[in-house]
């Protein structure tokens, strides 16, 4: 057919005709280096599936420690350690935190003993798993105490470096936290150990199936997190919290969730020019897998591309309970995304 009048001389469909056209114009990639990969150990030989999160397990220690090695054959840089605590080591005081035999401290020094520095170990900063009431500070006549849980916060972090991690990870969203941590660790002569600060963490409906699967739910009840972490209204608040993070030692800062705060993650970025991460959390992925599962979405695609955005948006690495199965489609196709 024919067409009179003028055309375009630029026609932006132009490099998008072929496969090999669009990779070499791709301004974003995804990688099995940029990803994170985040695992529940329990005290248990057999590993237990979380009901909300189809393809997560929790493993056992020798089963951490088979995913650990996996993460790095697969070119996955880290792991991010969450432990599910029994609730007979669960307590008002969070005692069982700081006890080098507990679950965590166990799993951190299995997985060093048999990868040594070949995969990150990340380890979450926060009381929740601990207390009986599921908070992550310490509560008093229905407060959350700021100050009181810092000085129990820097001497959790300790022990998970003294245990051997490489990075601690704190997620509790106290005041003045990431500073007390520094300090403390480089009064150990832990000066090595990296601080991963969850700077922007909102108090969000997306961490259900993590709750569920540390059974934290149940102890949390009908309460909220809303008094520690962060109002998703804002975004101005999110620039202080990262700037604050960043000035008290923070090496590497945190946007989480990630996909409803893509904004977030793109102002960080531009703003403070730091290693940026971001957490795909629970309830993120277990969206994908239900709308998957009911044949409603292509369930890979569909990670590939909540991935893919997240990483356009800024983020330089992110969290997320596809790594191992991302990074196993890339090694079958080709390297990125
Ligand atoms: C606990 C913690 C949470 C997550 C990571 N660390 C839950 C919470 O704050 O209630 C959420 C991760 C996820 O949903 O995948 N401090």
């Amino acid at each position: 057919m024919m067409i009179e009048g003028s055309f375009p001389t630029t026609r932006l469909r132009r490099t998008r005709q072929h496969a090999w056209l669009r990779a070499l114009v791709a301004e974003t990639l995804l990688a099995p280096a940029d990803l994170i990969w985040p695992i529940f150990v329990h005290d248990h030989e057999a590993s237990m599936p979380v009901g909300s999160m189809p393809g997560v397990e929790r493993l056992s220690i020798d089963g951490v420690v088979k995913a650990a090695s996996e993460a790095v054959s697969l070119g996955i840089p880290a792991i991010a350690l969450f432990p599910v605590v029994e609730s007979s080591h669960k307590s008002d005081d969070a005692a069982h935190a700081l006890d080098p035999e507990n679950l965590v401290c166990r799993t951190v020094r299995a997985v060093r003993r048999e990868c040594g520095d070949a995969v990150g170990i990340i380890c979450d900063v926060a009381l929740d798993p601990y207390t009986s009431h599921g908070h992550d500070g310490l509560l008093e006549a229905g407060r959350i105490l700021n100050d009181e849980t810092v000085v129990v916060l820097a001497r959790q972090a300790l022990l998970l470096a003294e245990a051997g991690c490489h990075v601690v990870a704190p997620s509790d969203m106290m005041d003045g936290r990431v500073g007390a941590i520094r300090g403390a660790l480089d009064a150990a002569g832990r000066q090595d150990v990296c601080i991963l600060a969850y700077a922007a963490k909102y108090a969000s409906a997306f961490y259900g199936p993590f709750r569920d699967a540390l059974g934290s739910a149940a102890a949390l009840g009908s309460g909220d997190k809303k008094t520690y972490q962060m109002d998703v209204a804002n975004s101005d608040e999110a620039i202080r919290e990262v700037g604050l993070d960043l000035a008290e030692g923070a090496d590497m800062v945190m946007v989480k969730p990630a996909g409803t705060a893509l904004d977030i993650i793109h102002r960080v970025k531009r703003e403070y020019r730091v290693p940026t991460f971001a957490y795909q959390v629970s309830g993120e992925y277990a969206m994908i897998q239900a709308a998957a599962a009911n044949g409603w979405i292509d369930g890979g695609r569909a990670a590939l591309e909540s991935l893919l955005v997240i990483r356009r948006a800024g983020a330089d690495a992110v969290l997320t309970y596809f790594a191992p199965a991302i990074a196993r489609f890339l090694a079958l196709t080709k390297s990125s995304y």
